[in-house]
C-alpha cells in the first residue's frame, strides 16, 4: 500500500491485476469514521470508477496520477447519481480531456445528460466495455442498494466485481484488501444508517450477480473483499429479504 498524501492518508493499492484501490480515511463531526474509495482500472482505455466527493478531487487526482497520467483517463464511471459517486466528474472531465463519463441509460437520460460537461457513455443492460486487457460489463440494479438509476460493474478478466455501496463497512482504520467477514460489519452499518431501499427484485438482482462468481469484492466504503464472492452475495440476498 502507498500512501500518497500524508495529511489526509490517502492510498493506493493494487487489488487485483491493473486494478487499483484509492482510500480516503475521513472523520465526520461527532467522531464518526468513514472511508471512501474508488478504482482506477489502468490498461489502454483506463476507467476511474467513482469520482469520489467533489471536495476530495484534488486527493483522488494526486491518487490517480501516482499510477498513471490523469490524462491518459478514457472513462469516469460511476454506480449511481450521488456525491461521492460522481461529485467531481465536471473536475475529471476537465483534467482529461478525452474522457467521458460512463453510467447506465437511467442515469443518462435522467441526470449526466444534463449535469455533465460531456455526454454520456451510457452502458445497457449486460453490455460489455473493452478497455484493452480488461473487459468490464454493465448489471443494472435499480434500487438496489438505493437509486433508481443505480447499476454496477463486474470486470471478467480478474473476475472483480465492482460492487459500490454493496457491502459498505464503517470505521476507516481498515486493511485495503482482507479475507475476512465482511457481511456482519456490514449488516451492522446497514441496521444502523438504513440505506437500502428493498426492492421486490432484490434476490433475483443479487442472484445475477452471484452467478458471475467474483474472486474479489471492490467495496466502496471499507476493504476490499477476497473469497468466495457468490456464497457471500447469496447470504446477503438471505440477510436482506429474512
Ligand atoms: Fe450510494
Ligand atoms: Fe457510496
Amino acid at each position: 500500500m502507498a500512501v500518497t498524501n500524508s495529511q489526509s492518508g490517502t492510498n493506493v493499492h493494487e487489488i487485483s491485476e491493473g486494478i487499483y484501490r484509492i482510500s480516503t480515511p475521513v472523520a465526520f463531526e461527532g467522531g464518526a469514521k468513514f472511508s471512501f474509495n474508488q478504482y482506477l482500472i489502468a490498461d489502454d482505455e483506463p476507467l476511474l470508477f467513482h469520482t469520489g466527493p467533489r471536495k476530495l478531487f484534488p486527493l483522488v487526482r494526486e491518487a490517480v496520477a501516482s499510477v498513471l497520467p490523469v490524462e491518459r483517463l478514457s472513462y469516469i464511471g460511476f454506480s449511481h447519481v450521488e456525491a461521492d459517486e460522481c461529485g467531481s466528474l465536471n473536475e475529471w472531465l476537465a483534467a482529461a480531456p478525452q474522457s467521458m463519463p460512463l453510467c447506465g441509460t437511467v442515469a443518462a437520460m435522467v441526470s449526466i445528460g444534463d449535469l455533465a460537461d460531456r455526454s454520456p457513455r451510457a452502458l445497457a443492460d449486460g453490455e460489455v466495455l473493452s478497455l484493452g486487457k480488461h473487459r468490464v460489463r454493465w448489471f443494472d440494479t435499480p434500487h438496489l442498494p438505493h437509486g433508481w438509476d443505480c447499476g454496477l460493474l463486474t470486470e471478467e478478466q480478474t473476475r472483480t466485481f465492482l460492487c459500490g455501496d454493496l457491502f459498505t463497512q464503517g470505521g476507516s482504520a481498515l486493511p485495503p484488501v482482507t479475507e475476512s467477514d465482511i457481511l456482519g460489519p456490514s449488516e451492522d452499518f446497514r441496521h444502523r444508517m438504513d440505506y437500502f431501499s428493498y426492492t421486490k427484485n432484490t434476490r433475483a438482482i443479487l442472484e445475477r450477480l452471484a452467478a458471475t462468481e467474483p474472486a474479489t469484492l471492490a467495496c466502496m466504503h471499507g476493504s476490499a473483499w477476497r473469497g468466495d464472492g457468490a456464497t457471500l452475495l447469496r447470504a446477503l440476498a438471505d440477510s436482506l429479504t429474512s
